[in-house]
């Protein structure tokens, strides 16, 4: 057998190699990057400690102000990319406006959309949360301020995505677009070691993951389906169970490995559903769609949006393609049932 030990730093600069005319920045860039997840790893598992650890107030031991750890997530991300020369401009679910690299740093042609902390409602209940982001390549010209139009790109044209589980332990997982690799820190050595190479999603799922609490508000072909996906039937492996973290990046890194389906939908209260393209659909669109799935707002494929603003909301139906394509075709016949 051969031992391997791959790390998330070793297994991006190889995959580079594979390409002669890259120039190595997208592999510092994601390295910068993982820096600033393994602080932020570090900080998610001692959430519960922040008030017992002396914060009174809002400040910290330090005087600094305590903050929530979506800000902090935010700040990490900001401060361990912003000098690396490799971004013209970044745009985070946090921040109203596209952020500007600071003068002082060299400007460089790839763009990160992120958020920073998804699924925050779950921190305090110590649930798996996550990070989130998109890279894309400067539409403006070279050398200039990156602008809103190199953020508001198609997801089509991202050259890399990834997510961050910080789970029972902290994985992540990116693609370039060929291949999905999943890597889970080690704790005891700070490093991302490859876990899972590879990833495939199955063709198929029993598992189904959305907010039922939302049911009344549904239009009648979503909730035909999943009165489809209760009923029983042993040929099509119905009747599917139901699980739904409240965390976007859990749920959906658990339809990557179990297969399935993961939906937020519009409905009556949000007709535009909740999730937003540039920082949730679109990045984990990409990653599910390499790995050989398929992500709709019902319409239209994700990654052919074309966005209008930065914190724009989609619905999405995304996971396996043989149970995106099955509602796809239910909220197409609205009304009418399928079999
Ligand atoms: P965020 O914490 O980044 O604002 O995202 C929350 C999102 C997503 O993670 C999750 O799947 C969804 O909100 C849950 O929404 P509901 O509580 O409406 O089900
Ligand atoms: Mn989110
Ligand atoms: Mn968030």
């Amino acid at each position: 057998m051969v031992f391997r030990f791959m790390t998330l730093e070793r297994h991006i600069i190889d995959a580079e190699r594979l390409h002669p005319e890259a120039t190595g920045e997208l592999s510092k860039l994601l390295s910068d990057l993982a820096i600033a997840i393994k602080v932020i790893s570090l900080q998610v598992n001692k959430a519960g400690l922040v008030d017992i650890l002396g914060m009174t107030g809002d400040k910290n031991v330090h005087g600094e102000s305590v903050r929530k750890l979506d800000m902090f997530a935010h700040d990490m991300v900001f401060r361990a990319i912003d000098h690396g020369g490799h971004l013209c401009i970044m745009a985070s679910e946090e921040e109203e406006d596209i952020i500007h690299i600071p003068t002082d740093f060299k400007i460089g042609k790839y763009v990160l959309l992120f958020d920073p902390m998804d699924g925050s409602s779950n921190i305090d209940v110590n649930i798996s949360i996550g990070t989130i982001f998109s890279i894309y390549r400067r539409v403006s010209p070279d050398g200039t301020p990156g602008t809103m139009e190199d953020c508001l790109q198609q997801g089509l044209e991202q050259i890399a995505a990834g997510y961050v589980v910080y789970g029972s332990s902290t994985m992540l997982v990116y693609t370039t677009g060929h291949g999905v690799h999943g890597f889970t820190l080690d704790p005891a050595l700070g490093e991302f070691i490859l876990s899972h190479e590879d990833m495939q999603i199955p063709q198929k799922g029993k598992i189904y993951s959305i907010n039922e609490g939302n049911h009344n508000y549904w239009d009648t072909g979503l909730k035909n389906y999943i009165k489809y996906l209760q009923d029983e039937d042993s040929k099509t492996e119905r009747p599917y169970s139901s699980r739904y973290v409240g965390s976007m990046v859990a749920d959906i890194h658990r339809t990557l490995i179990y297969g399935g389906i993961y939906m937020y939908p519009s409905d009556s209260k949000s007709p535009k559903g909740k999730l937003r393209l540039m920082y949730e659909c679109n990045p984990m669109s990409f990653i599910v769609e390499a790995a050989g799935g398929r992500a709709t707002n019902g319409q239209k494929r994700i990654l052919e949006i074309q966005p209008e603003n930065l914190h724009q909301r989609t619905p999405i139906f995304i996971g396996s393609k043989e149970d995106v394509l099955k509602v796809e075709e239910f909220i197409n016949n609205s009304g009418k049932t399928n079999s």
